[in-house]
């Protein structure tokens, strides 16, 4: 197939673009590079460099594509809290730029970067898909609203989509070629990281009241080449599929910022220095995902645990001190 990804340049879509590639297809990448990496796309494939609202940058990067992946989009949801105009803007309204250009060439075809902070706080653990949705910050909800577009668009016939409601994606490419490089970085492991590294002066870990067993939030990690390579599984099923169907992609064992941290800890071989903050608006105590539909219907399991990962994690931070470089 011939697959347009977008956000192909960051950190999960250049994961997927590398899968897609040892999977045999022929890949095209748009991309504006504003949280992206020139350097994370590989020879041979096509960046189309600009924005999803443009409509001229989408027609070059849509031309004989019969697929797309969609990873674009805004993720912080301490940002999202602060400016949700952002969020909804490109995340719904150039969203849909994205899907009316489909309508236009003729594409049929999508797989959606939707996120577990679609359900806000869990009523149950572990969260199936059928869990209530109701975001607790604008990035969950604006993720939502998305997903219901694309139901409605496929039960109009328009096209035919999937929606991956990610859980927290660590970890880097097996070859140690690719890995995460966010700017600036928010995620607790490769913060963590860096703490036990002394490239920061310690981790804040967010709020120690929450009502779990260490009193810090609970969250499901999943390697991200395996992240990666349910997008190929789900592009295969998106032709059999029903309207839009979506899939939680995580393990379905939850860890604690606690324990996070002793991971983080015993892959460094000394203790990671962190002190205790407030909570952060925006964020649940705890997201563990469901995975049996996943593995029922698209034929996804994940085999890494929280060592493993961390250890992955651990390696690019460890080795790549500035990630890519600068960005562009
Ligand atoms: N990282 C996670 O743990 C996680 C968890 C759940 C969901 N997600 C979702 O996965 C997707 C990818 O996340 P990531 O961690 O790889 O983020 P990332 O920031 O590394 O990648 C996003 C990419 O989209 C590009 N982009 C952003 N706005 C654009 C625009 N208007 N036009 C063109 N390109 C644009 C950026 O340059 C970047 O390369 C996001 O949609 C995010 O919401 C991520």
């Amino acid at each position: 197939m011939k697959v347009l990804v977008t956000g192909g340049a960051g950190y999960i879509g250049s994961h997927a673009v590398r899968e897609l590639r040892d999977s045999g297809h022929d890949v095209t990448i748009l991309d504006d590079l504003s949280a992206g990496h020139r350097a994370a796309v590989p020879a041979g494939v096509t960046l189309v460099e600009g924005d999803l609202g443009d409509a001229d940058a989408l027609s070059r990067a849509l031309a004989g594509a019969d697929a797309v992946l969609h990873f674009a989009g805004l993720l912080s949801v301490g940002q999202s809290v602060k400016d949700p105009a952002s969020y909804y803007h490109v995340n719904v309204s150039k969203g849909l730029a994205l899907l009316n250009a489909m309508r236009a060439h003729g594409v049929g075809r999508i797989v959606f970067s939707s996120t577990c902070a679609v359900y806000g706080v869990p009523v149950r653990v572990p969260m199936d898909e059928e869990h209530p949705k109701d975001p607790i910050n604008p990035y969950g909800a604006s993720k939502l609203t998305f997903e219901r577009v694309l139901l409605d668009y496929s039960r109009a016939g328009w096209l035919r989509a999937v929606a991956l409601r990610y859980f927290n994606a660590a970890g880097c490419h097996p070859d140690g070629s690719l890995g995460e490089h966010h700017d600036p970085e928010e995620h607790v492991i490769p913060l963590a990281i860096d703490a036990v590294l002394g490239r920061r002066p310690g981790l804040t870990i967010y709020g120690e009241d929450y009502e779990t067993p260490d009193g810090t939030c609970i969250r499901d990690y999943i390697h991200v080449q395996e992240l990666a390579r349910a997008h190929v599984l789900a592009l295969a099923a998106v032709d059999r599929n029903e309207a839009c169907q979506a899939y939680n992609l995580g393990t379905g064992t939850g860890y604690s910022v606690r324990q996070v941290i002793d991971a983080v800890g015993r892959v460094a071989g000394q203790p990671v220095p962190a002190q205790v903050g407030p909570r952060r608006p925006g964020d649940p105590p705890q997201l563990v995902a469901a995975p049996a539909k996943a593995k029922q219907r698209l034929g996804f399991e994940t085999t890494m645990g929280l060592d493993a990962i961390v250890d992955s994690a651990f390696r690019w931070r460890r080795d790549h001190p500035a990630g890519y470089g600068r960005r562009g």
